[in-house]
């Protein structure tokens, strides 16, 4: 049932389709042709967002879209959605996501994320849907012992609960692929997702201080806080900060849509990176970020954050080669988009 249709005659349900990833790959769904359902509770992202999306897709594409309230861990709720909606195939964003909160809370970590999880594939498979693409991390490998990562480089230990569901969810669906040969499941692996729709109208919107570098320097650009805090110059790479593979959320979601794409018709467990394949130091994001906002940035070097790996980025041929996929923006043209949005609302969807 999942097999060989076209987007236009494609129901995709997107769980956390109102969150930071989510809402930019509904975005490209909406104008690939798609049918969309988004399930979100809200408890991380906000219900403007929808009109925002309205706002850049048009009023004949956002008629495409459906919006329920509802947390992925109530079964009964979800079965509705089923109930009503033809779907396809699933993409799972649904989550908590903060790494150091989930070192405070284990407990509620693992049993939202995993518990969302298994509630899903259940509800899915009882409506013989059994096409998922799930949203996974480069936090899988861990402290990789060597550069750039492939699909092929060992998971390893992570350092935090969140990660650890990241970890567990992707061996969960691998398991299911391998019990029943008619799923069909993409674990896509992201690096470092920054950045904002080229319109300035939706982007990252985080509560309280920002744990991630990007919407920090974004914060400081605006005049919200002070001054960066470089975490740690001391690293063995070219400038003494961290190296990580950023990339554009736009890219990211066109991943998205290149896996569904690629996926028709398929089945098994396959697993993608997405990245740019490009590392950039902390200081190279601060030198981007300077330059698009038009003013030279104040930082402070800090201890290193516990936890931090050296550097990380990704070998990213296999999601070239076999879905055609390839991440187009430099950093510098993240820093523009992330530039224009956070200047357009410097207090994200409240503001
Ligand atoms: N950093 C700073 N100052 C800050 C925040 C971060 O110097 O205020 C540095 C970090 O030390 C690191 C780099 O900026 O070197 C990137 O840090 P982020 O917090 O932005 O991102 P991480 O690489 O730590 O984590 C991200 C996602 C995780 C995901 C992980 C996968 O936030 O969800 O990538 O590798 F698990």
């Amino acid at each position: 049932m999942c097999k060989k249709k076209t987007p236009h005659q494609s129901c995709v349900l997107v769980t956390g389709g109102a969150g930071f990833i989510g809402s930019h790959t509904v975005v490209d769904l909406l104008e690939s042709g798609y049918r969309v359902i988004i399930v979100d509770d809200l408890f991380n992202s906000s219900e403007k967002v929808l009109d925002r999306i309205r706002q850049i897709v048009g009023d004949q594409a956002y008629g495409r879209l459906s919006f329920y309230r509802a947390d992925v861990n109530d079964r009964a709720a979800l079965e509705a959605v089923f109930d009503d909606n033809p779907i396809d195939r699933v993409i799972h964003f649904a989550g908590y996501k903060a790494v150091g909160e989930s070192v405070q809370k284990p407990i509620e970590y693992y049993a939202n994320n995993l518990g969302s999880t298994l509630t899903l594939v259940d509800v899915m498979r009882e409506h013989g849907c059994k096409s998922i693409i799930f949203s996974s991390s480069a936090t899988v490998y861990g402290d990789p012992d060597t550069l750039p990562l492939t699909e092929e480089s060992p998971k390893k230990f992570c350092t935090n609960p969140y990660g650890w569901t990241k970890w567990m969810i992707e061996q969960i669906l691998m398991d299911v692929a391998k019990a029943d040969a008619a799923w069909d499941v993409v674990l896509l692996r992201y690096f470092n997702p920054i950045s904002a729709h080229p319109s300035g109208l939706i982007g990252e919107d985080p509560k309280g201080i920002p744990n991630n570098l990007v919407p920090y320097v974004a914060q400081v650009a605006v005049g919200k806080r002070d001054a960066i805090h470089v975490f740690g110059d001391d690293y063995d790479t070219p400038d003494g900060t961290g190296v990580r593979d950023y990339i554009h959320v736009m890219d990211l979601a066109r991943g998205h849509v290149a896996a569904l794409e690629w996926m028709d018709g398929r089945t098994g467990c396959e697993i993608f990176n997405l990245g740019t394949g490009t590392g950039s130091s902390v200081i190279d994001v601060i030198r981007a970020f300077s330059a698009a906002c038009g003013r030279d940035l104040p930082y402070v070097i800090e201890p290193r954050r516990a936890g931090d790996v050296t550097a990380n980025y990704a070998d990213c041929s296999k999601a070239r080669e076999q879905m055609g996929w390839v991440a187009a923006r430099t950093i510098d043209d993240m820093c523009r988009d992330s530039w224009r949005w956070q200047s357009h609302n410097p207090n994200g969807y409240d503001g």
